[in-house]
């Protein structure tokens, strides 16, 4: 099926839908309302042919999200209407008073208190719409589901509880943290001391390879901030429907500004502004980009209070106008000796093990050109390592173990050992040794630097023209 046909089947569909949820919404009858309802309803249905049509993994999402959403709604819709149905059975309308407060009753409070919300944005835009005052009161009910449909749907991307990611877990990149408590959890602390020349940063970009715990720094930003932390993936703020991004971005901007001071941590910043491969994809990249400068510049807004943490690792993909926006630009690099050492401690402080400083600073050593994440790959390896020798062993003892009298694999030649395999031992009974120098040895042929020299060169090109070195 072309791709032409599918819009418009997706467009009609969302028409019907969004007819039907009006008519609903400003039925006086019964029957008014029903209709609307069933409108909305063959429109949905219309949206799961669709859905099922469409090939792209990214837009079937969409409309599954879009759909579960509207069936909600249609779930409340039906219950209100249900109710009706049962009063009506005495009387032959609802009386209006009453008919008011169910309608209330669909929307969340957060949404009715935005109703009572003095000059919000969207007044100038129903001005226009609206003429007669009925007709403004229909209107300003229309956005303020349509704004609560979008929050809702915000509200399921935004990670806003805190990680347990502490400084000290991050190893290494002192002066990226540095900067981010400089950048981030000062003025949040004192921000009288932020006055005149000395404003807080606006827009923080974290770029460098994969794996370097540019994600796991933001993640250490939101547990030590004081302020809200509001994390979403470019990917969720991304629509196929038109218009949709801009909005949900405009919403974001909205909703951080009403609970600042706070952290938008936008992860993966650069799929923002890459081309998108089909349909109107680039006018509507471009228009997202456009939505996402003026929210960052603020026009119109009071944006003190908001700061915008990216991370990417294609600084080079974003625009310049949005590169500009992220006035630091902080380079998290592939970790140096002391961040290895660090990292290796750290993860191996709760896994049995026998190494000595001196092995430990060794393993540091030959992991040079490790990112934190390949670091992380590797140690996990190492620790199977013990496990894999016991799986091969063919001669175990029962002796005294560190854990008590256990199964401990030993070599053939132990007087005390007997044949055996590890399947042989019940669970609990089975001593498995502490990880050793020469378990790392072994899987450090097979587990290789994800980041190659070529890469670095790119990485450190683009810090001495745009970055900072973090
Ligand atoms: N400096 C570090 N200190 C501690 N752990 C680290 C560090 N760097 C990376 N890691 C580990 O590697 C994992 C992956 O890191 P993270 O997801 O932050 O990488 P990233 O830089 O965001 O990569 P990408 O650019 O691919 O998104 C983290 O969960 C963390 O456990
Ligand atoms: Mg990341």
């Amino acid at each position: 099926m072309s791709e032409v046909f599918l819009n418009k089947l997706r467009d009609q569909a969302i028409q019907l839908i969004a007819q039907g949820k009006s008519e609903y919404l400003s039925g006086a009858t019964l029957e008014a309302k029903q209709g609307g309802y069933d409108k909305m309803k063959l429109g949905c249905q219309e949206l799961v042919k669709y859905a099922r049509q469409e090939t792209s993994q990214q837009l079937c999402k969409i409309a599954s999200d879009k759909l579960n959403e509207f069936t909600t709604e249609m779930q409340n819709m039906k219950a209100y209407l249900d109710n009706y149905r049962a009063n009506l059975q005495g009387q032959t309308q609802l009386p209006p008073q009453q008919q008011q407060q169910q309608q209330q009753q669909q929307l969340p409070q957060n949404a009715q208190g935005q109703q009572q919300a003095k000059g919000s944005n969207g007044q100038s835009e129903l001005n226009k719409s609206t003429n007669s005052k009925d007709g403004q009161e229909q209107g300003k009910q229309k956005l303020i589901e349509g704004q609560q449909a979008l929050r809702n749907n915000l509200s399921t991307a935004i990670v806003t509880e805190k990680p347990n990611v502490k400084w000290e877990d991050v190893a290494g990149l002192e002066n990226a943290k540095n900067s981010l408590k400089e950048a981030i959890i000062m003025p949040m602390r004192f921000p009288e001391l932020f006055q005149g020349a000395r404003k807080p940063w606006m827009g923080i970009l974290l770029y460098g390879p994969p794996g370097t715990g540019k994600t796991f720094l933001a993640k250490a930003c939101a547990t030590e901030c004081e302020g809200t932390f509001f994390s979403v993936s470019s990917a969720d703020l991304i629509s196929k429907f038109v218009g949709e991004s801009e909005r949900l971005i405009k919403e974001l901007f909205n909703m951080a500004r009403e609970s600042k001071p706070t952290i938008i941590f936008i992860d993966e910043v650069d799929s923002m502004t890459s081309n998108r491969e089909s349909g109107s994809g680039n006018e509507a990249s471009s228009r997202v980009k456009t939505q996402f400068l003026v929210e960052m510049q603020g026009v119109g807004n009071n944006n003190d209070s908001v700061l915008v943490l990216g991370a990417t690792n294609l600084p080079w993909a974003l625009d310049p106008a949005i590169r500009r926006r992220f006035e630091k630009r902080i380079y998290i690099p592939l970790p140096d000796y002391q961040g290895r050492l660090q990292l290796l401690k750290n993860k191996m402080n709760n896994t049995p093990n026998n190494l000595t400083s001196s092995e430990f600073e060794d393993i540091a050593k030959m992991l040079d050109g490790y990112s934190g994440s390949d670091m992380n790959t590797l140690i996990r390896d190492a620790s199977f390592e013990p496990l894999r020798k016991t799986e091969r062993a063919t001669h175990f003892k029962y002796t005294q173990t560190p854990e008590g009298m256990k199964f401990m694999a030993c070599s053939p030649s132990d007087p005390q050992g007997k044949q055996m395999r590890m399947y042989d031992i019940k669970g609990g009974q089975l001593y498995l040794p502490q990880i050793e120098y020469d378990d790392f040895l072994s899987v450090l042929p097979k587990c290789r630097p994800s980041v190659s020299q070529g890469d670095l060169k790119k990485y450190e090109d683009w810090t001495a023209e745009f970055g900072q070195e973090g």
